[in-house]
């Protein structure tokens, strides 16, 4: 079924959801282990699909933490809704560009974790960079961040495919950008954990 509704959004509009397929399990324990979630108290997710990821989490985070989850596109978030009843999640159908007003409005000031599965690469370097700047004023010292992206590392920049690497970009923002492949996902997915955040503001 979660394949069914990935592979539907992927058709309708492959720029956002930016992948053919949910992330393999192996891909999920990759994106998870880096971070010390048996001690985390609130937890981001930016871009959760049909939740691979978001089920994983919930499986690993303590019953007093709080999983806030991103997701722009309307059908996964009612798919969200409806798979997962646990009340420490906190689905959020908007645009993580404005992530700063809606986590202030519901309380939050900052985050432990970040899992990150957005399509930075379709983006443009405009886009990524406003999505940071509005992520950094809730990351502490010792909150670590964990991106993927696909080993072919493909962008779409004025109407070309280019090949890109988030590595700059994520080591604006972290002095330690670490990187591990995944071969074990359609297409092998490259796992970036970020530590040691620039300039933190807690
Ligand atoms: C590559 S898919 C990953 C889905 C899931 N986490 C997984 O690993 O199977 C990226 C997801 O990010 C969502 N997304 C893309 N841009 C977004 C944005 N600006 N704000 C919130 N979600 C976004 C897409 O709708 C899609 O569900």
């Amino acid at each position: 079924m979660s394949f069914r509704v990935f592979a539907a959004e992927a058709l309708a509009d492959f720029y956002t959801t930016a992948a053919i397929a949910p992330s393999s399990p192996h891909l999920a324990s990759a994106m998870l282990a880096p971070l010390h979630l048996t001690r985390a108290r609130v937890v981001l997710e930016l871009g959760a699909g049909t939740g691979a990821i978001t089920q994983s989490l919930l499986n690993a985070l303590p019953p007093s933490s709080t999983l806030i989850v991103f997701e722009i596109n309307r059908r996964f978030w009612r798919h969200l809704k409806r798979s997962f009843r646990d009340p420490r999640l906190v689905l959020i159908n908007a645009n993580v560009a404005n992530m700063d007003a809606e986590l202030k409005r519901r309380g939050y000031e900052r985050v432990d974790a970040v899992v990150s599965s957005l399509g930075l690469g379709f983006m443009s370097e405009d886009q990524r960079q406003t999505i940071f700047q509005r992520l950094m004023p809730f990351v502490h010292e010792e909150t670590i961040l964990t991106q993927y992206q696909y080993i072919h590392g493909l962008q779409f920049a004025n109407g070309r495919l280019r090949r890109l690497s988030l590595r700059p970009t994520l080591n604006r923002y972290f002095r330690s950008v670490q990187s591990k492949i995944v071969w074990r996902n359609l297409p092998p997915a490259c796992v970036f954990t970020c530590k040691m955040a620039v300039a933190p503001q807690h």
